[in-house]
């Protein structure tokens, strides 16, 4: 038998590793530390890896890309990988790490923090009901494919829909107390929702509490380094919840979302006069349940009046950046788990989404790195 003329090296071993991600925290396992021991022998090799915790969800996956990029490099005939676990001093180093930003070459910390170029776009309203959850999960839909990074935090701590609207359900992996968000269609979630043992358990929670959670979810939620949109959805109204919120993010933006009677346009200018009390720009008006359109041969019919989006983005000096038709698609989309944007791109509605998006991120452009 000929000797093997590839001979394995340690080096050749760990730049493999470097391309394989942890599939939660997305970042190479040996940026995070994770890779702990590599033994070469004989055209065999053995990775020792350690998880963040021991009952990461994602083990098959990374054992699996590990075997994968292994495998590639020549001479090798086995991998053997072998998960440990990080002693609760790496897992704190890790988090340490993530925060600063000093695991990405960009050095940008993965949580969202003053310096994160991160767009937060607080969708917002005067009245309940008008739209605004199935209005962030259709944009958020867009965004992404206009090629951008996307989370949304659902800030309904009481009414929470993104996870239903979305489909998107199982509970985030805790790191200690880092949250990582989950994830649908590459965009990522956090919502309180996933923290209940029950979708339909009531959340009585008191103001503190409230407050708590909801400054829990942007401190400690892990959003990665490389997000573009971050989407606030709202609960109805305009209290002491939205003001919290918009005060504890950076680069906080609004778009106030509102159908065309006079008395949701008088409302909704409740919020933007919030936003204005605490600095917030509102970036545009999004009018949804602007008309119905039984075919596309039918005249539109003007359900909930005419012209209130308008005379709000007017009013405001803003844009008015869309007008959502009323379609029977979108609520069943909002209730299937899959927004209309994908259900049924060619509707209407669908087409308003994307041009709304598009106009949004006009107003908001990301920053060329
Ligand atoms: N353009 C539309 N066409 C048809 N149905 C719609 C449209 N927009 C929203 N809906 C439906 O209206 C209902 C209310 O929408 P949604 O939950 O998004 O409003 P919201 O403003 O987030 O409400 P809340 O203030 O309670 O959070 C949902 O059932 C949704 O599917
Ligand atoms: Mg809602």
């Amino acid at each position: 038998m000929s000797a093997d003329p590839h001979v394995v090296t340690r080096e050749q071993v760990l730049d493999a590793l470097r391309s394989v991600e942890d599939p939660e925290l997305h970042k190479s396992i040996v940026d995070l530390d994770m890779v702990r021991d590599i033994q070469v022998g004989d055209g065999r090799v053995s990775v020792n890896a350690l998880l963040t915790i021991s009952a990461c969800p994602l083990r098959e996956t990374i054992v699996n890309s590990i075997r994968e990029r292994v495998r590639t490099i020549p001479g090798v005939r086995e991998v053997d990988v072998t998960l440990g676990e990080m002693a609760p001093n790496e897992r704190q180093a890790l988090i340490a790490k993530l925060r600063g930003g000093e695991v990405s070459t960009t050095r940008r910390s993965s949580f969202i923090t003053p310096e994160s170029p991160v767009r937060v776009l607080t969708i917002a309203s005067g009245k309940g009901g008008v739209g605004k959850s199935t209005v962030t999960v259709n944009l958020a839909v867009a965004l992404r494919q206009l090629g951008h990074r996307v989370g949304i935090i659902d800030a309904d701590v009481y009414g929470f829909s993104i996870p239903r609207m979305l489909g998107v359900r199982g509970r985030p992996t805790m790191i200690d107390q880092m949250v990582v968000p989950l994830e649908k269609d590459g965009i990522r979630v956090m919502s309180i929702g996933f923290m209940l043992p029950d979708e339909t358990d009531a959340v009585v929670w008191r103001g503190p509490m409230l407050h708590k959670a909801l400054t829990t979810f942007i401190n400690e939620v892990h959003w990665g380094d490389d997000m573009d949109y971050l989407l606030l959805d709202l609960p109805p109204g305009t209290g002491d919840v939205s003001i919290t919120i918009a005060q504890t993010l950076p680069q906080t933006h609004m778009v106030i979302v509102t159908t065309p009677q006079a008395a949701a346009v008088s409302v909704a200018q409740r919020a933007a006069r919030m936003a204005e009390k605490v600095n917030i720009e509102v970036l545009g008006i999004i009018e949804n349940m602007s008309y119905y359109q039984a075919a596309p041969d039918q005249p539109p019919v003007y359900i909930f009046g005419r012209g209130g989006g308008q005379r709000l983005a007017e009013a405001q000096s803003v844009p008015l950046l869309g007008e959502i038709p009323l379609d029977p698609a979108v609520r069943e989309g909002g209730d299937n788990g899959v927004p209309v944007i994908l259900s049924a791109p060619e509707s209407p509605a669908a087409k308003a989404f994307r041009a709304t998006a598009e106009r949004l991120v006009r107003r908001l452009p990301i920053p060329v790195a």
